[in-house]
């Protein structure tokens, strides 16, 4: 017996610590992306699912939030499965759920397309792959859906591919496909035929198919199914009444514009169809609804408006099925003054706005929005006229309720519970309903030892702090201001003095200076005037030393460049452009570079680099991280492995050649003596995210089977004031996080204490393609717009006052820090505010 326990308790003692990591979202919420298409089950109530563009499905919860359905497929090689091109449910059965998915038929996407199939709404999958592209981030993504699955046979479907690949037909449940011969449309328009990188140089192709459940069947199939095109020149509308034998453009149609969404309303036999002059999802300027009567084959033009009032295209549709005539539908983009929802109760005959002028520029609103479910929402929306979205090409009512709706926007998911208010109350209740949904593209993220816990930059939204681990779960109430960019590159914390945080926006066309810096850690920010303004520098990666007094810039296109005391940004030639980079977090003098297999230091302050010690065979330095309390100690991740110097990068040794293809690598808070690694890379389990507590003698693959999409476009931080925890940044489904122990690494040699540091070097393709082709560019640019029109003035930067003593500092003027001696106060009504030991600015 006692040998029993003995035995049990060095069984206990000895077993390997399986790394048992749970992934699950850092809660940003509210989308931040595109939401291209929103399916609701026709026949089971409560049952609907929302696409993404990059990333990836999502189905509806009962409580309105959303659960991600598709992690699992998308690998570092599947990771262009998080591109949804089109959804379909099978009307006859709740469970089971298919997709069309890919990313890009350009070179961008290796990869051919794929449709998935799940008989158990996206727990599990199945996946055939398709001889030819999906494009769910191309233009035309929010038509649709492309994908039907046949309301009277299971077995079949129809997928209407772009690219001029046609028709395709399943007749095995989505097992298998085979291409209609009898269709010969292909959808030809190319938005820009010129554009070389392909991305707009391709055929939008087919984009929905639309089965007309009340037709009789024909070899037990639907006899009737419409085909919308994208096509303008001459017919962009095709029918099919003997279940796909022979098909015919539908007669009478209008052929101006290009059909967006095409949808049956059963009762009434009719099939309603927007249009606009554009593929989507940014443009439109004209468009059109229409009513086809498919009884009496007639088509009605019911566009809403008309005149100079019709500026937009029209994208989403929604057709209420318990009230037969009763529709949505709203503008794809009207930039101005805001989104325009139409309503009508008689089919179309007469329409109501959900606002309207009053006495100009008034508007009546016939609605209220609120952003409960994501706070920084509410300050974004706010920054210019637009509340109510853009990009709207899903617009859905609930089959089993006519008061919830839903409609996806370039920023996030709206909907409510209300929509019958409109027509006697006039006044519908919006509310963010995209909880659950994280779409954000992440570019860098950091962890503060004593400091904030987890700094997010991202693209289209600027960035987020999260000042806790305990406020991982809540929505930030604001998304970084002040200066607004659409899109950071990265962010970085003095090691020293981890309130001061730095920020890179990655504007090219910005017109406000590109670093911001906070004092309080991320919480709020100010617009570092020393930066170029317009035209100047933008993106690339940025690092603060660690006493916070030196600001190093890696930026896009522009070369290395360094400001002190915030004065003017002098450009680092010595170090070369593009050059990743990271700053020593306890040495203040001491600043780390690479450029190819080169790794560089600088002793003073990144005023000079020099080549210091190599890399072995090394000939990539993809990212390097410096230790979060140890000077001196800075891991490097190469093309052949991971590399560790203690002795500030004058010698290495390479930590290991297990992991190689090394990406993204980050130190976090262990529970042992040492700090854990963390790194991206080709190890033993493919291509995964690997964790290391002996100092990269051993690795354990602690991403298990989440997917991440492409490690290469993945960002990493450890936490610094949590053991055992880790954030991954994903380009498209938000930042993930877990915590484990890892196995490994009592009494090693290294102590520290307290945080994590990587250098990121962003910018993959994939990653680069997204703040361009998807979310809330648009609106970001609206919001810069308006940070613009503020002061961006002659302000000041903190070069030596010209004023003397006795003067009083202008808006933006430096007035105070060490070694100034210009005037300490303020013109009214600014106040002197201290942004670190060496600056205060008039603000
Ligand atoms: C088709 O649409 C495109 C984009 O709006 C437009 O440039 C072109 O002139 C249109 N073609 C015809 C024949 O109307
Ligand atoms: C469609 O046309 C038929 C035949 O003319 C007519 O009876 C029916 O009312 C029309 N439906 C609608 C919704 O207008
Ligand atoms: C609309 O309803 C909201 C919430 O029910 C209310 O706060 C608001 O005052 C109403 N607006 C109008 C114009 O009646």
């Amino acid at each position: 017996m006692k040998y029993l326990q003995a035995a049990q308790l060095l069984l206990a003692v000895l077993a390997p610590v399986r790394a048992a990591f749970t992934w699950q979202n850092v809660k940003i919420g509210g989308g931040g992306g595109f939401v291209p298409g929103i399916v609701f089950h026709p026949k089971t109530k409560g049952v609907a699912y929302a696409r993404t563009d990059i990333g990836g499905l999502y189905r509806l919860n009962a409580d309105d939030s959303w659960t991600a359905v598709t992690d699992s497929i998308a690998t570092d090689s599947g990771w262009n499965k998080w591109g949804i091109d089109a959804v379909a449910l099978d009307p006859n059965d709740a469970n089971k759920v298919y997709a069309a998915v890919g990313m890009y038929t350009n070179s961008w996407d290796p990869n051919n397309g794929a449709i998935i199939r799940s008989p158990d709404k996206g727990a599990t999958w199945s996946t055939t792959t398709l001889s030819f592209k999906v494009g769910g981030n191309m233009p035309g993504r929010g038509m649709g859906e492309r994908l039907a699955v046949d309301p009277q046979n299971s077995k079949i479907l129809y997928f209407g591919a772009r690219s001029g690949n046609g028709l395709w037909k399943s007749t095995d449940s989505g097992a298998t496909w085979t291409k209609v011969s009898s269709f010969t449309a292909t959808g030809t328009y190319i938005p820009d035929a010129s554009d070389s990188n392909g991305y707009n140089s391709d055929k939008i192709g087919l984009t929905w198919v639309t089965f007309d459940s009340t037709s009789g069947l024909v070899n037990g199939a639907t006899s009737r199914i419409f085909v919308g095109t994208a096509d303008n020149t001459t017919a962009s509308v095709y029918v099919t009444n003997d279940a796909g034998a022979t098909w015919a453009p539908v007669a009478g149609q209008p052929v101006k514009y290009f059909p967006h969404k095409g949808k049956l309303q059963p009762a009434q036999k009719c099939l309603y169809i927007t249009y606009a002059d554009g593929a989507g999802p940014y443009d439109g300027t004209l468009g059109a609804v229409y009513q086809y009567n498919i009884t009496a084959g007639t088509w009605t033009d019911i566009t809403p408006v008309s005149g100079s009032d019709l500026y937009f295209g029209f994208g989403g549709l929604g057709v209420d099925m318990l009230k037969p005539g009763t529709l949505v539908v709203a503008s794809l983009n009207s930039w101005w003054p805001d989104a325009q929802l139409f309503r009508s109760t008689d089919s179309g005959a007469t329409w109501s706005k959900i606002w309207e002028w009053a006495n100009y520029p008034a508007q009546n609103l016939y609605y209220t929005i609120s952003t409960s479910k994501a706070p920084w929402i509410d300050p974004f929306i706010n920054a210019d006229t637009k509340h109510l979205g853009w990009m709207i090409e899903a617009l859905e009512i609930d089959p089993f309720d006519s008061n919830h709706w839903l409609y996806g926007t370039g920023l996030t998911l709206f909907g409510g519970h209300d929509l019958t208010n409109w027509d006697a109350k006039k006044n519908v209740t919006i509310q963010v309903l995209a909880d659950g949904i994280e779409e954000m593209s992440v570019q860098e993220l950091r962890s503060a030892p004593s400091g904030t816990e987890l700094l997010v930059a991202v693209g289209d939204d600027n960035g987020f702090t999260f000042k806790s681990a305990d406020s991982l779960n809540t929505a930030p109430s604001t998304y970084w201001q002040n200066p607004t960019y659409a899109s950071s590159s990265s962010v970085d914390y003095a090691g020293n003095k981890p309130a001061n945080v730095v920020r890179v926006g990655n504007d090219a066309s910005g017109s406000v200076q590109q670093i911001g810096v906070s004092t309080d850690g991320g919480a709020t920010w100010n617009i570092d005037y020393a930066a170029p303004a317009t035209g100047g520098p933008y993106g690339g990666q940025v690092a603060y030393c660690a006493d916070g007094d030196t600001v190093i810039w890696s930026s896009s296109a522009g070369g290395v460049l360094r400001s002190q005391f915030q004065s003017t940004f002098t450009a680092v030639s010595s170090l070369p452009s593009g050059a990743v980079i990271a700053a020593d977090k306890r040495s203040n003098a001491y600043i780390y570079g690479a450029s190819g297999g080169s790794f560089y230091v600088s002793k003073d302050t990144g005023a000079t680099f020099a080549k210091a010690g190599t890399l072995g065979a090394a000939t990539s330095v993809r990212d390097i991280a410096a230790h979060p309390t140890t000077a001196g100690e800075v891991w490097v991740s190469t093309d052949i492995g991971i590399f560790r110097s203690t002795d500030s990068g004058a010698t290495f040794t390479q930590a290991t050649s297990e992991i190689t293809d090394v990406q993204q690598i980050a130190l976090g808070l262990g529970s042992g003596t040492n700090w854990v690694v963390y790194a991206f890379g080709t190890g033993p389990a493919g291509n995964k995210l690997y964790a290391s507590s002996d100092l990269g003698a051993t690795w354990t693959d602690i991403q298990g089977s989440q997917g991440f999409g492409a490690i290469s476009s993945c960002k990493l931080a450890g936490s610094a004031n949590k053991a055992g925890q880790v954030y991954v940044g994903t380009n498209g489904r938000g930042v993930f996080y877990a915590s484990g122990v890892v196995a490994g690494g009592s009494g090693s040699s290294i102590t520290s204490k307290a945080l994590s540091s990587t250098t990121s070097k962003a910018t993959s393709t994939v990653s680069s393609v997204k703040t361009t082709s998807s979310a809330s560019s648009v609106g970001t640019t609206s919001k810069t717009l308006s940070t613009s029109t503020k002061p961006a003035s002659t302000s000041k930067t903190s070069t030596a006052p010209t004023t003397t003593n006795t003067a009083v500092a202008k808006h933006y003027e430096q007035c105070g820090g060490i070694g100034f001696t210009g005037p300490a106060t303020c013109v009214s009504p600014y106040t002197c505010q201290k942004q670190n030991d060496y600056y205060s600015q008039c603000l």
